[in-house]
Parts: structure tokens; sequence; C-alpha cells
């Protein structure tokens, strides 16, 4: 069989802002609607990691620029769509992936704990929507969320992040009826566990706080979960792609659990 990259159509030459791009999921994503021919916008705050995304992006044969700064600051997201503005000429794709809720005790958690989660994910996320729209508008553009598995099934030491991704699937339904008049798609992934940093943290403490290998830490979260596999960050991007594609056009408003069997609920 061929192994060569089946092109999803209606990809080639938009301009796709992404944030949390650096690494992860993020930069999985970018790296997947470059390969589908898109241009990319991508920001997260270290420069270094997004240097070596958009070396990646170039080397498939498309362009990027890079953002560096912080999107919990409120000044920095216009900053981010400028830039696309003065370097492609327009918006037709934002990706809200960037976010990073701090798991814990509930009483251990702390305000600034429950604003950071916010600020970042939610806020950032918001803000970025609204700042893009116009641009979106004017090119029937598309929004992609990425949520969290968490908001559909909430537990004990996530609720920061439980309650984040419960706020950025009700934003991804309210925007999309808003997207349903102004021509712009608006839609959220919810991925389970899939294999970044963020989890690479969990797994580590699991084998730390255990004494057991990583092979039994990822059993033991999985088991956890009830699911059948820890993802990895380009299963997320391959749904994410064909979403903001053509070929996902009649997904509109869609919260679609990308989470290996996570969410239990009908
Ligand atoms: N991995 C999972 O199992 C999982 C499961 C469910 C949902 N998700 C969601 O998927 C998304 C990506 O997760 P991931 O696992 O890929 O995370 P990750 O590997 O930790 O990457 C997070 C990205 O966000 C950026 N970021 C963090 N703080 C930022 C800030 N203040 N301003 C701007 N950018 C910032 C990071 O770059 P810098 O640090 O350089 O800023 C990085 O590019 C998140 O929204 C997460 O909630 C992940």
């Amino acid at each position: 069989m061929s192994d060569k990259v089946l092109e999803l159509p209606g990809l080639v030459d938009k301009i796709a802002v992404v944030t949390g791009a650096s690494r992860g999921i993020g930069a999985a994503i970018a790296r997947e609607l470059a390969r589908h021919g898109a241009d990319v916008v991508l920001t997260a705050r270290d420069p270094a990691p997004l240097a070596e995304v958009a070396a990646e992006v170039k080397s498939l044969g498309r362009r990027s620029t890079v953002v560096a700064g912080d999107l919990t600051l409120p000044d920095f997201g216009s900053k981010v769509v400028n830039a696309a503005i003065e370097t492609f000429g327009r918006v037709d794709l934002l990706v809200n992936n960037a976010g990073a809720t701090k798991r814990g005790n509930f009483v251990d958690l702390t305000d600034a704990d429950w604003d950071d989660g916010f600020a970042l994910k939610f806020f950032g996320a918001v803000r970025m929507c609204r700042l893009c729209w116009p641009e979106l508008r004017k090119s029937r553009g598309a929004v992609l969320n990425i949520g969290g598995a968490g908001g559909r099934t909430p537990d004990k030491p996530f609720t920061i992040g439980s309650s984040v991704n419960a706020a950025m699937m009700a934003f991804t339904k309210a925007l999309a009826d808003l997207g349903r008049e102004d021509d712009v798609r608006v839609n959220l992934v919810n991925p389970g566990l899939i294999r970044t940093d963020r989890l690479e943290k969990r797994i580590v403490d699991a084998m730390k706080a255990d004494g057991i290998t990583r092979e039994l830490a990822e059993q033991q979260l999985s088991n956890q979960a009830a699911i059948t596999h820890i993802g990895e960050a380009e299963d997320i991007a391959r749904i994410v792609a064909f979403m903001l594609s053509d070929s996902g056009m009649l997904f509109h408003g869609s919260l679609v659990d990308a989470d290996a069997g996570y969410t239990k609920g009908v």
C-alpha cells in the first residue's frame, strides 16, 4: 500500500492560526495542516520549540510565522492576529489548543490555580475567537477548539480541567449558533489520554509513587480511565484536520469525543 498522504479537500493555501503549537497536540496539528497544504501561524511562549515546528512546516513545503508570547496576557492575542494578517493577509482557520490546568486535591487548589486554568484555555480561546471572527467571517472559515474528556466525565483530581473543558463545550455550541449566521464553522474535539508532556508528568508521577515501570504506569492510567489505549498527538491532529477540511463540512457545533472510550455516557 502506498504511504502517500491522501489530500484532504479545502486545506490547500488556507491560513491557520494554532495556539500551543510548540509541542504535543498543537505541534502535531500544525504539522498535519501543513501536510495538507495549509500555511500556519504558530504561537506559544517558548520561541525555541516553535522555531523547530516552523522548520518542520518548511520541510513540508509550507510557510509559517512564529509569534512567541503568553496567551493569558490580554493584548497578546491581537499581536498574533496582526502578525497573521501582516504575513499572510488573512485568517481562514483558528485552532484553540493551548491549555494547562492544574490537577490536585480540591482543597489545595488556590484561586490563582483556578484563574490560571481559565485564563489560558478558556479566556485565551474566547479572546482568539473574538479577534479572529471578522477575518473568519470574511473567509467563511472555521474554528476548532480542543477541549478534553474531563469536561464530560468530571473527577475529583481534575476539578479545574473538568470545569474549563465543560465551559469550552458550552462556548463552542453558543459560538456555533452565531457561526451558522456568519458562515463560520465552530467545533470541538475532546481528547482522552494523549501521550504528550502533560501526560508524561502523570506517567512519571505514577512510576515514582508506586515504584513501577513505565509500561505498568501507562497500563494503570489506561485501566483507571477504562480506555482502550493511550493515544498519540498525531491521532488528534488527523481528526482535527479532517474536521477543518471540506470533508468535515457537516461538523458544526459538534463536540467530538476522540478518547478511546473514556466517555461512558450517551
Ligand atoms: N495530553 C492529553 O492527554 C490531553 C487530554 C485532554 C485534553 N488535552 C488538551 O489538549 C491541549 C494540548 O495539550 P498537550 O497535552 O499537547 O499540552 P502540552 O504538551 O503541555 O502543550 C501545551 C502547549 O500550550 C503552550 N502554552 C502553555 N502555557 C501557555 C501560555 N501561558 N501562553 C501561550 N501558550 C502556552 C505550550 O507552550 P509554552 O509552554 O512554550 O507556552 C505548549 O505549546 C490542551 O488544551 C489540553 O488541555 C490534552
